[in-house]
């Protein structure tokens, strides 16, 4: 039931700093600051010998898995490719030694992502499943399984599911870094400490909730969204605009920033709502001379940025609480998830079973 919320979209994005502290339990041994090793999937000797990941999924855990390649190229030094798994299944796939395929999916039954889990195993590979449900068919058919802790998600799109999935990879990116000795003991302590924070930063994030829903009312006339941002940012520009088209009907396109002036930048105009995500300090002035090309062109901006900035005459800021820069997507998302909910409920949108879609996708 839906806990005195109007819809489960509103109740299970509100659930995420609980079932963040859940998954984080899980994964972390709170007393010594350290990995639960028999829930980690990589041996040291299998991290140190891995020299190939390729991540398998379709949709909103697709772009998890897009985060899972930053982080874990990042952190861990491991080249990771990123498929979608309607593609995989039926594209030429060039194995690598020591290579090992992560299946992230929250359902466990997507046809497409059970097709690209069977097709790396008949190739030989070992394959791991992130997953939200027990006994699902992605976690019988593989290797190993890591559990997103995030409880039944009823509303279509997806919103606990992804920032634990994104959990899973901030974890796994970190046991390996540490293994492979990229990462020292302390620092890995250091990370697992300021993620331990993550859900009370969550909090403070949507304790915002009037902020967004008055500046989305504000928004009734916008025809197109762009969202845009530089790596990670760019990874959550892609959720951010999948969740406004699916539960808004509402254009939405999310661009790499600097990737706007190859064309896309001619169809802004003062209609356009540009948001714009800065949360990586390498390469935040970057991201804010795009900023300042599309304000030039007359498009309203959102920013939201954890780093201070004087934000341009007339755009909306929404402050990241503070954290590690490969951290801040987890936060980032809360507010856009917010943002695309109540963009659906001022157009009276059926929020939690939006049109042509289902739950889960067991046909191709
Ligand atoms: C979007 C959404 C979908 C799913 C996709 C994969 O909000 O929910 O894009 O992420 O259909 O589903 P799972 O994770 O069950 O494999």
């Amino acid at each position: 039931q839906k806990n005195g919320f109007d819809h489960f979209m509103l109740k299970e994005i509100f659930e995420q700093p609980r079932v963040i502290a859940d998954t984080l339990n899980h994964y972390i041994d709170a007393d010594t600051l350290t990995l639960r090793r028999d829930r980690m999937p990589f041996t040291r000797k299998q991290a140190v010998l891995l020299r190939q990941l390729t991540i398998v999924a379709c949709g909103t855990a697709y772009h998890a898995g897009m985060m899972g390649k930053a982080l874990i190229q990042q952190l861990a030094k491991v080249r990771v490719d990123t498929e979608i798994a309607s593609e995989y299944r039926y594209s030429e796939m060039l194995n690598t030694e020591n290579e090992v395929v992560i299946a992230v999916s929250q359902s466990g039954e997507t046809a497409d992502t059970v097709a690209a889990v069977r097709k790396a195993r008949k190739n030989g590979q070992r394959v791991i499943a992130l997953c939200n449900v027990i006994g699902s068919t992605i976690a019988r058919e593989t290797d190993a399984v890591l559990y997103t802790l995030a409880g039944p998600e009823i509303a279509v799109a997806s919103t606990k599911a992804y920032s634990t999935q994104m959990l899973l990879f901030e974890l796994i990116a970190l046991d390996l870094a540490n293994l492979r000795g990229e990462l020292s003991d302390e620092d890995l302590k250091r990370h697992l400490t300021e993620l331990l924070q993550i859900p009370a930063k969550m909090e403070q994030i949507l304790a915002q909730k009037e902020t967004v829903k008055a500046f989305a009312q504000s928004q009734c006339k916008c025809n197109d969204v762009f969202f845009i941002g530089r790596l990670m940012d760019y990874y959550s520009s892609l959720e951010a605009a999948l969740k406004l088209k699916e539960i808004s009907y509402l254009h939405s396109e999310a661009y790499a920033a600097g990737e706007l002036k190859h064309g896309t930048i001619a169809m802004i105009d003062d209609a356009t709502l540009v948001v714009a995500i800065a949360t990586q300090e390498s390469i935040l002035e970057k991201t804010m001379s795009n900023v300042q090309e599309v304000r030039a062109r007359g498009a309203k901006l959102l920013l939201l940025t954890n780093y201070p900035f004087e934000p341009p005459v007339g755009a909306e800021l929404w402050n990241i609480p503070h954290t590690f820069d490969e951290f801040a997507p987890m936060l980032t998302i809360v507010y856009l998830q917010l943002f695309a909910y109540y963009m659906a409920l001022q157009k009276g949108c059926d929020i939690d079973k939006p049109r042509n879609l289902a739950k889960s996708v067991t046909v191709e």
